[in-house]
């Protein structure tokens, strides 16, 4: 029998190689590890659409400082947000070309010389992760992907030094442009709320903080038996993705998965459980996974807004929404507490917002 003992040992021994999954296709395994397999009565309800009929919105931020042109766009995220809780953006003002580095970053970081990249499997520094995240969590089936995580949510500083050399300009450059797209995406969604952003924006410091994860998710031999990312809900106020074109990304609506279609240029935007509280409710942070795919890599760069966790700043549902008909859904909380909640979540569930930070009705 397989038990959880065994796992555990498989785990161990797969990160001891540090070779990650690329490791394991370039080895050219026909059948992939137990620990990749997702449970039998999951695999069995297969309910994606890859059809053309569901779509998420496709949302031109073209003209965003004209009156008019603004009006449209915040109605069209208002729309998005009620409907999807995701949308995608075009002309968001980043140059195609930092889009296209950024991805050519992440695969040369991945494809490189294995003994290069063994070096830099994980690091002494929690600010910097390669590829050592695969223990984290011992239940269940295990990503079929290589990340590279940079963390900015907990230390009010990085250190460039601290990134890949072979990727440190491209992955600075993206960093650089998508916390200034990301910050305007969260005045248009405080406005889809019916708020006037300034005064709200520089309270919230939401980008004080942030999270970036470059994935690289290899060709899989047998994509129906693994996932690329266990569904899943973010925990960010805003995430901002970048992909390549290749699909996989999967949005929960209705019961169903529907496909990300990747769009050239665009950029998926989502909002997570931060955003989620804020809005009391209105807005919903969705949840979401990344197949697997008999072709690869498929290339992504997910940006997370989460807050400074060792701010003291409390947050909560934002005031102006509150009203004796919309009364708080939410408590307040400090940003950390809300990390030590995430921490402590079962690991199969696919979103930490209903413990604890709720009020118990
Ligand atoms: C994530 C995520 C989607 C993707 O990193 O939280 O949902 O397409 N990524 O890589
Ligand atoms: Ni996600």
């Amino acid at each position: 029998m397989y038990t959880n003992g065994d796992r555990e040992e498989e785990i161990e021994a797969f990160n001891k190689s540090k070779t990650g999954i690329k490791g394991l296709i370039d080895s050219d395994i026909r059948t992939i590890p137990k620990i990749f397999i997702r449970p039998q009565e999951e695999i069995l309800q297969n309910t994606s659409i890859e059809g053309e009929e569901l779509e998420l919105p496709v949302i031109n931020l073209e003209g965003l400082d004209k009156d008019e042109e603004r009006k449209r766009i915040v109605n069209e995220i208002k729309n998005a947000m009620e409907k999807w809780g995701f949308f995608q953006v075009i002309n968001h003002g980043i140059p195609l070309e930092v889009l296209d580095n950024t991805i050519e970053g992440v695969r040369n970081l991945n494809e490189q010389d294995i003994e290069v990249k063994k070096e830099f499997y994980s690091t002494d520094s929690k600010q910097v992760v390669y590829m050592g995240e695969y223990e984290l969590d011992k239940t269940q089936a295990v990503d079929w992907r290589d990340s590279l995580t940079i963390n900015k949510a907990q230390i009010d500083h990085l250190d460039p030094q601290l990134l890949p050399s072979i990727c440190r300009n491209e992955i600075l450059d993206h960093i650089k442009h998508v916390l200034k797209l990301g910050n305007n995406i969260l005045e248009l969604l405080l406005e889809a709320l019916g708020l006037k952003p300034e005064s709200i924006m520089k309270e919230l410091e939401c980008d004080k903080g942030w999270a970036c994860r470059y994935h690289y998710y290899p060709a899989c031999p047998q994509p129906e038996l693994a996932l690329g990312i266990l569904k899943h809900t973010d925990g960010s106020f805003l995430t901002v993705l970048l992909q390549d074109q290749l699909s996989g990304l999967q949005v929960l609506y209705d019961n169903q998965w529907v496909e990300v279609r990747p769009v050239p240029g665009a950029l998926v935007i989502n909002i997570g459980d931060l955003f989620q509280i804020l809005s009391n409710d209105k807005f919903k942070s969705v949840c979401h996974r990344v197949r697997s795919n008999r072709v690869g890599p498929r290339i992504s760069a997910a940006f997370f807004f989460t807050g400074l966790a060792t701010s003291p700043k409390t947050y909560g549902p934002i005031k102006e929404l509150l009203s004796e008909q919309n009364p708080p859904v939410y408590r307040e909380f400090t940003l950390g507490e809300f990390v030590a909640n995430y921490l402590s979540k079962p690991p199969e569930e696919p979103s930490y917002l209903p413990f604890l930070i709720k009020y118990n009705k």
